[in-house]
């Protein structure tokens, strides 16, 4: 599969069995499968071909463990099989007070302990209304600083992925346009592209995926694949979307 498909279930869905079904209908090649914690065992178990991400990790690395109440490390994510995992979301900085920051530490970690990172960027409604350049600087401002200190040869890696999800089209049903999308997508490409060499990470778009919009996002080069919440938890949904993205 040309395309990388990552399943964010958020706090989905309510049983170790539902997950373990949900994982095996979801188990094929360049899919990343992201539970929440206490199902990451269980479905790295029961997955063969996809890979396992986490939703989010601590900001350091401390080995083998330390006094933070709640969290979780990235030896821990590593040990348990994740090789990926979603930082920035924009959940996470709406609701529980992730600024620039602390997404900056976590994805240095991550990265220099060996996670591949998915950094969710995008801009809100408001800011969108203003125009996709308006959108588009909003998006640079956010990278920038998450980015801070990352070496460009790491930034265009596969080690990083940047999905752009415009907070406005997550879980509404209101997909981007895939034309302002793939804009958006050759945009980030085009400024993180380090300037002595031609490779540019990968972008995802996310934002209402589903196998009735999910041809038209990715007919675009520029859109490298598709970051799915509300799909993901429907096994024949999700599956027509990852055949869609074989094509
Ligand atoms: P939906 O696909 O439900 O809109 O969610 C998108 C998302 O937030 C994925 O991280």
């Amino acid at each position: 599969m040309n395309k990388l498909i990552v399943a964010n279930w958020k706090m989905n869905p309510s049983s170790e069995s539902e997950a373990i079904q949900l994982a095996k209908a979801s188990d094929e090649k360049g899919v990343v499968v992201c539970p929440p914690f206490p199902f990451l065992g269980a479905v790295k178990n029961a997955l063969r071909k996809a890979d396992l991400g986490a939703q989010d990790v601590f900001w350091q690395n401390p080995i083998p463990g330390g006094a933070f109440t709640g969290e979780v490390s990235i030896s821990m994510l590593k040990k348990i099989g994740a090789s990926y995992v979603i930082l920035g979301h924009s959940e996470r900085r709406n609701y529980l007070g992730e600024t620039d920051e602390i997404i900056n530490q976590k994805v240095k970690s991550a990265l220099a302990f060996g996670l591949k990172v998915i950094l969710c960027v995008g801009e809100s409604l408001s800011t969108r209304r203003e125009g996709l350049s308006q959108a588009e600087s909003f998006v640079k401002n956010q990278i920038t600083k998450d980015l801070k200190g990352i070496p460009s040869s790491v930034i265009s890696s596969k080690s990083l992925v940047i999905a752009y999800e415009p907070i406005w089209a997550i879980g509404t049903g209101k997909a981007d346009k895939p034309e302002d999308s793939a804009s958006m997508a050759a945009y980030i490409k085009d400024f993180l592209k380090p300037k002595t060499s031609n490779l540019k990470p990968n972008v995802l778009y996310g934002g209402s995926v589903t196998s009735l919009n999910a041809a038209r996002i990715f007919e675009h080069q520029e859109i490298d694949g598709a970051l799915v919440g509300g799909a993901s938890l429907k096994t024949e949904e999700f599956k027509k979307i990852i055949k869609i993205a074989s094509k």
